[in-house]
């Protein structure tokens, strides 16, 4: 007998759970279905966020920045520090308990939600009359029927032509999260974020890190001032990035991996590492999920192909998160999630795709929203731009980290802000305020006018927003 429901929803990673958790509030009896296990084998909702990404990541990139803070900050401090040792399997362990505590959190929040939860793998089978059967692979074989599916899959990582992931020596962001024993030499393929991420986090803990990047521009969807300031900052720390290579082969054995590469003069280059990080983009996730069964229409790069609101071809059917179109964040398929399941309760969900926020959890952390001063210029809008650096900035000099700036770009006419760009110490926190003030579509005069406390990091913004008058107060 297959057990029905008013919306199936596969992948229990932030789109998928949390549209299951927003779908239930709004009064439907819902079904959530996720295929991964935790080692012991047991359910581990939360998706590749919970499990090898967002959370994990986020685990090592703190332990790491305490170490270095310790070995090379804490002097300055007027702090010594005698001994200091590092325990990488410690570090691992605690960040494997923090990934625990996010799962449970989740199936606990099923519970509360009452979100019936299935651990195994989800496929369509057929539809008939607009009732689609779902079938569930796993532990406890089941069938479920719905008229209304979200599809919440997410992505996998991307592997280098001729180079599969052994997650032992060349390694995926899977295996980059559950390195043994400091690496003396790392290679990571790609600059983008992983790669800075991942590259921070072995660098810290004393692996001699490079980074292989194809493209001759560094971090080019950033804005240019501010992915310039980043890189300073990153060659201060010893991160060697290379950028314009291509890398023409890639040999592991037992002493470790070869990346044999073309530089960006043409000269052919080797280099010999202990383990290879590939991190050149995620491919969409569909495998298992049997879209063909039903009709379901994928584009070429395997994505979902869904319109603004996450509608597929399919009637009933939506997509969410990693698995279609848009940026690979978080709360990029969060808010797509809540969108469709109020949609799906007759309410106008609705996601702005300009007012969804970047992190690079780098030190400095890189964080924006909006525009950057290259998108303006190549549409031809008229900006004004400020910037203050915190350099200047009083709570900065106390905590000792003064690199970066903030930067507000606003339209010359109506001083609306467009973009907002931070390199700095918590970037990720103050780009909040960004998020909120365009929200509003605030100006910059706005952001101006508004008492921030002293001292504090976010008295950067006002200064930005001040300097877009050109009459900063303390620069
Ligand atoms: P996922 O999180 O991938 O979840 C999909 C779930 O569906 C998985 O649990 C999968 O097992 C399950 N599934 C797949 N197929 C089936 C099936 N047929 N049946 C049942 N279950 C299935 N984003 C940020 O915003 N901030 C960050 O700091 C950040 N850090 C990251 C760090 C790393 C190393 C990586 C790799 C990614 C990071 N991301 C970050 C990106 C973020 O993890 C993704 O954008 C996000 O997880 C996408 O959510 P999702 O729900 O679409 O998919
Ligand atoms: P990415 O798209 O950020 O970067 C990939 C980089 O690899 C690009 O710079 C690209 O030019 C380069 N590249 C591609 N092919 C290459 C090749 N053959 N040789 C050398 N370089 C090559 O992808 P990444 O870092 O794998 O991360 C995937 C996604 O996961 C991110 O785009 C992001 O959406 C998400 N993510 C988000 C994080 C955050 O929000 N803090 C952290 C980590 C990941």
């Amino acid at each position: 007998m297959s057990k029905q429901f008013d919306l199936i929803v596969i992948g229990a990673g932030p789109g998928g759970y949390i549209a299951a958790i927003r779908a239930a509030q709004l009064g439907m009896n819902v079904a959530c279905i996720d295929e991964w296990s935790s080692a012991d084998g047991k359910p581990a909702p939360g998706g590749t966020c919970t499990n090898v990404g967002c959370i994990p990541s986020k685990a090592l990139l703190q332990s790491s920045e305490h170490y270095e803070h310790a070995e090379k900050h804490f002097a300055d401090h007027g702090i010594g520090v005698s001994g200091l040792k590092m325990d990488v399997a410690k570090m691992v362990a605690r960040k494997d308990a923090v990934v625990k505590q996010n799962n449970d959190g989740i199936l606990y929040l099923f519970k509360k939600n009452k979100v019936t939860f299935f651990h195994g793998r989800g496929a369509f089978v057929k539809s008939v009359d607009g009732v689609y059967d779902i079938e569930v692979s796993g532990a406890a074989p089941e069938t479920l029927q719905a008229k209304q599916v979200i599809v919440a899959t997410g992505s996998r990582a991307r592997p280098l032509p001729g180079a599969a992931f052994d997650e032992e020596l060349i390694l995926s962001n899977d295996g980059a999260l559950r390195i043994g024993a400091v690496p003396k030499k790392l290679a990571l393929i790609g600059s983008g974020v992983i790669g800075l991420e991942m590259g921070s986090v072995w660098r810290r803990l004393g692996a001699d890190v490079t980074v292989l990047e194809a493209l001759p521009t560094f971090l080019g969807a950033v804005d240019d001032q501010i992915a310039k300031e980043a890189r300073k900052a990153f060659d201060k720390q010893g991160l060697k990035i290379e950028l314009g290579v291509k890398v023409t082969d890639v040999q592991s054995g037992k002493k470790g991996v070869s990346v044999s590469y073309t530089d960006a003069n043409g000269e052919a280059q080797k280099l010999a590492v202990d383990k290879l990080i590939v991190s050149i983009g995620r491919v969409p996730n569909t495998e298992g999920l049997k879209p063909e069964a039903v009709g379901l229409k994928l584009d070429d790069r395997g994505a979902i192909v869904v319109d603004d609101e996450c509608r597929t071809n399919l009637p009933g059917v939506w997509a969410v998160g990693d698995v279609v179109r848009g940026p690979m964040l978080a709360h990029k398929a969060e808010e797509e999630g809540v969108a469709v399941a109020e949609r799906l309760a007759g309410q106008h969900g609705h996601v702005d795709f300009n007012l969804i926020p970047w992190v690079i959890y780098t030190s400095p952390e890189i964080a924006w929203v909006g525009k950057t001063e290259q998108q303006l210029k190549e549409a031809g809008v008229k900006y004004r731009a400020g910037t203050f650096p915190f350099l200047a900035n009083g709570r900065a000099r106390a905590l000792g980290d003064t690199t970066g700036m903030v930067k507000i770009l606003a339209d010359a006419a109506t001083d609306e802000i467009l973009g907002v760009h931070i390199v700095g110490p918590m970037a990720s926190e103050l780009i909040a305020e960004a998020c909120v003030a365009m929200a509003f579509r605030a100006s910059s005069e706005d952001i101006a006018r508004i008492c921030h406390a002293h001292p504090s990091l976010s008295e950067s913004t006002k200064e930005a927003a001040l300097a877009v008058d050109k009459r900063t107060l303390n620069f």
